[in-house]
């Protein structure tokens, strides 16, 4: 064949052959420009898991083909309650007699109202400046994906094998109590069969260079205390009404509450090292079409308190307090005490993981942090509340561990973002940790 015999007609097709060819070189390169560590957290962001209609599917289904995509992984999905998905991702180790590693995080994020946003909560949106805006970019989506970039950084970059097996949990649930997730989880069966050894949990961001490290949470009573009494006309001076039995209760309270504050104020205690007391609610009156009738004062009245004990704190001791002195009998009170999860352990002691020698873990962890690079501050008390509770009241180890450094922390508000170089970072930091902790060869009677 000679160029003469070249038609116009095959010119026009091998042109579009090469159109067609470049497109589609061009896309491909697009589609792996967009694959990287930054791109598959935004698509993890943009799963919206908010409460009340968080789609546990479809983040159970991203998150599990990641761990396909990185491969020599296992995933399983319970149900521990209905309508309530967990996903388990494992990499087996050599050694899988030995006790396990865990690695939580939870799916479910809390609302966001989009309208205070300068980005839409669930776009992901990265800004010229790295910060990645979306609700669950600090709570807690960031460490969710960092577990699996970390463990495919090791698989790939390094080649590593793992001494002891290492599971990731995906927990629904825990912004609304954990109930019908980790607390199901840490009280199955399975999660016996896990043999966990030892377990990070979130933790919190830090405004400075060091990363902070939690080994306890407050446990959260929702207190609700309620006077009766005899009604009467407004104009009446009298003892005993529903309302002043009520105030005097909140008098009482509002000192004690004055009181753990000042411990504060003085810097002797952190926030989350004191009990809070903290009214939320106040129901008494007697409605009217045009609001409360004024000239009558009520039979009833009632008010909640949100209140957070430390691990330190001797719940008897509140329980009598709050049957003596809040809402004692003798003026005509009630009270009621919901409390939102376990206060001690299986063994009967405090809900805290020792950060010291008699922890053979809490030295494998800091080293591991101090190898990277990194500081530690000096460890805390959460001053709210996370799964790891039910973890600690199974007798395991637990730490609230979130590396974010220089980070304001953003938690529940609006605007959350993370920075795209600490959320890499971090990465960096938990292929130190899960190194470390998975090759750790003691302990092995625990
Ligand atoms: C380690 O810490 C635990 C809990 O905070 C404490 O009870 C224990 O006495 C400490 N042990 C040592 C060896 O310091
Ligand atoms: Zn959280």
């Amino acid at each position: 064949m000679n160029t003469a015999t070249l038609s116009a007609g095959t010119l026009a097709l091998l042109l579009l052959f090469f159109s067609l060819f470049f497109q589609t070189f061009q896309q491909t390169d697009k589609l792996q420009e967009e694959d990287n560590p930054i791109t598959r957290f935004q698509n993890y962001l943009r799963i919206n898991t908010a409460h009340p209609t968080p789609d546990y599917l479809s983040a159970i289904s991203y998150l599990k083909s990641q761990a396909q995509s990185i491969g020599n992984l296992q995933t399983q999905i319970f149900e521990f309650a209905p309508l309530k998905p967990l996903l388990l991702i494992t990499w087996k180790g050599s050694n899988p007699t030995l006790p396990s590693i865990l690695l939580n995080s939870h799916l479910d994020s809390v609302p966001a109202e989009p309208s205070k946003w300068i980005h839409s909560p669930f776009s992901a949106v990265r800004s010229s400046d790295g910060k990645i805006y979306a609700r669950g970019s600090q709570d807690d989506k960031c460490i969710g994906m960092q577990y699996l970039e970390a463990i495919r950084n090791l698989q790939l970059k390094q080649d590593f094998q793992p001494l002891r097996t290492i599971h990731i949990s995906y927990v629904p649930d825990e912004e609304i109590g954990g109930f019908d997730g980790a607390a199901k989880f840490a009280a199955s069966k399975e999660f016996r069969d896990l043999n966990v050894g030892f377990m990070l949990d979130e933790g919190q961001a830090s405004v400075n260079d060091e990363f902070r490290v939690f080994y306890a949470d407050r446990s959260p009573w929702h207190l609700i205390i309620k006077a009766v009494g005899m009604p009467g006309h407004g104009s009446k001076l009298f003892d005993n009404s529903a309302m002043e039995n009520l105030m005097k209760s909140v008098e009482v309270m509002s000192r004690f509450r004055e009181n753990q504050f000042d411990l504060v104020k003085a810097g002797l205690k952190a926030n989350s090292e004191v009990i809070s007391v903290n009214p939320v609610y106040m129901k008494a009156g007697t409605p009217s079409p045009t609001g409360f009738v004024m000239n009558m004062q009520p039979s009833e009245a009632e008010a909640g308190f949100d209140v957070r004990l430390p691990p330190t704190a001797d719940p008897d001791l509140l329980r009598r307090k709050i049957a003596d002195e809040w809402a004692p009998a003798t003026r005509n009170m009630m009270y009621q005490i919901s409390e939102r999860g376990p206060i001690r352990d299986n063994m009967g002691g405090p809900l805290m993981t020792a950060t010291n020698g008699s922890n053979p873990w809490w030295a494998v962890f800091e080293n591991a942090i101090t190898t990277a690079g990194g500081k530690l501050a000096k460890p805390e008390i959460l001053a709210s509340t996370t799964d790891a509770r039910y973890m600690r009241q199974m007798g395991i180890p637990t730490l609230g561990f979130s590396p974010m450094t220089n980070t304001p922390i953003l938690l529940h508000d609006h605007n959350e973002f993370l920075k795209d170089s600490v959320y890499l970072r971090g990465i960096e930091i938990y292929e130190s940790i899960i190194g470390s902790l998975s090759s750790f060869n003691e302990v092995s009677t625990f």
